[in-house]
């Protein structure tokens, strides 16, 4: 086969239905950057493209071709790379090119099990693919060093990945003309933080500056090294309490994932003052309300302390909900992860809108409070920063 015909080949057989993936690899050149391409069909606005993933070595482009068009990417790729190997339904093939552009074809039948998958967001079920190496997360024990995810850091995987996607869907939210300030508070060994940093800086490209804070310090020197070694440049690390964190005037977004009891109102009290955009939070135990809550009308609730402490935590997000409402802000409760795999399963989605309250929503809010005698540290903490006006004060 000339390599004339083995680019028409390839092409021809891309895009007629049965291409399930491929990867090319193995630069001509040392100092290409383009380590290797990954190749996948995906449909967009109904029709066949190919989509070509470029791995340079920290960052990832995607380019997608129209199927009429793939043979001439086809052609500048394989005069780059010399080795291909891609998958069909019927068929996997390997491909090596020598100096001379001399085509060695090496061809096994299949009858593959697999369907072609023409989604483009395919792999947007996980964001972090579940077989590519990633070094955070291999420093961070999550991976072993060939990309396998270890079974016992399998939850924290798909927590991980599941916040991202709510990050990705909150992009919009988020100023495109400057760099965009990102905060996780109570970070711990901060799988989120260096997972949202990748995703958000290496894979994306974005103009980011992202804070981790927590009261650990051996933890966080760890991060920090980790950070340094990776040479994250933009991810920084910091010793601290939130509630005492005064360092910043404004923040674009604040993410919490699983911070104790009331870390994660400190960090939406301090979200709201800085006038956050977006606030992605998972809370996580909740003791506060449980030791507030009296109510004759929910005595027969309350009186099972399973129940009583279930309860406390819906009711505590609830509430939580309801203030960043109060304030300004869109707001709403979502799952974060099924019930299989954590009981800690909701995240608040909060954006800005500036909105101001209504009378109505006030006296809605001040009603529940009162019947559960709750006394929120949110509350105490937004009026404090004057975020909040309740009725009860104006009388
Ligand atoms: C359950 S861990 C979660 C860590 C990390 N976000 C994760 O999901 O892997 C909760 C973290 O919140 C931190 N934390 C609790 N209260 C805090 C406070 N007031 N200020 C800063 N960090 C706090 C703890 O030190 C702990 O590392």
């Amino acid at each position: 086969m000339q390599f004339e015909e083995l680019v028409n080949e390839l092409a021809r057989r891309m895009t007629d239905g049965s291409f399930i993936s491929g990867t090319i690899s193995q630069s001509r050149t040392k100092s290409d950057e383009v380590k290797r391409v990954k190749v996948k069909p995906i449909e967009l606005k109904g029709e066949l493209h190919i989509q070509f993933e470029y791995q340079y070595e920290r960052v990832l482009q995607h380019e997608n071709i129209h199927s009429g068009d793939v043979r001439g990417k086809l052609k500048d790729l394989l005069e780059r790379f010399k080795q291909v190997h891609a998958e069909f339904l019927d068929e996997k093939i390997h491909v090596q090119l020598s100096k001379k552009f001399k085509v060695m074809w090496k061809s096994d039948q299949m009858h593959s099990k697999k369907v072609v998958d023409l989604s483009h967001n395919r792999k947007k079920q996980y964001l972090l693919d579940e077989t590519t190496p990633y070094p955070f997360l291999i420093r961070l024990g999550v991976q072993s060093p060939d990309g396998k995810v270890k079974k016992q850091k399998y939850d924290k995987f798909r927590q991980i990945n599941r916040f991202i996607e709510f990050i990705d869907d909150s992009l919009a939210h988020l100023p495109k003309d400057r760099t965009i300030r990102i905060l996780d508070f109570g970070s711990g060994k901060s799988y989120l933080t260096f997972a949202l940093y990748h995703y958000l800086r290496i894979e994306k490209g974005l103009d980011i500056y992202v804070t981790g804070l927590d009261l650990k310090k051996e933890v966080i020197e760890e991060c920090q090294q980790i950070a340094k070694d990776l040479e994250y440049d933009k991810l920084e690390f910091l010793v601290g309490d939130i509630n005492e964190y005064d360092k910043e005037n404004a923040v674009d977004m604040v993410v919490t994932l699983h911070a104790c009891d009331v870390a994660t109102d400190m960090a939406l009290a301090r979200a709201v003052r800085w006038g956050a955009s977006v606030i992605l939070s998972v809370p996580c135990c909740q003791h506060e309300l449980f030791s507030q809550i009296q109510s004759p009308e929910l005595q027969v609730m309350l009186k099972h302390g399973l129940i009583k402490e279930r309860f406390s935590a819906l009711a505590t997000d609830s509430i939580r909900a309801e203030l960043l409402t109060l304030v300004g802000y869109e707001t709403q409760l979502l799952e974060f992860i099924d019930m299989e795999h954590t009981p800690k399963n909701i995240l608040i989605r909060a954006y800005q809108t500036g909105k101001q309250a209504s009378l109505e929503a006030v006296q809605t809010y001040e009603a529940f409070r009162d019947m559960l005698g709750a006394k929120p540290f949110l509350e105490k903490e937004l009026l404090q920063s004057r975020h909040l006006s309740l009725n009860e004060q104006k009388k």
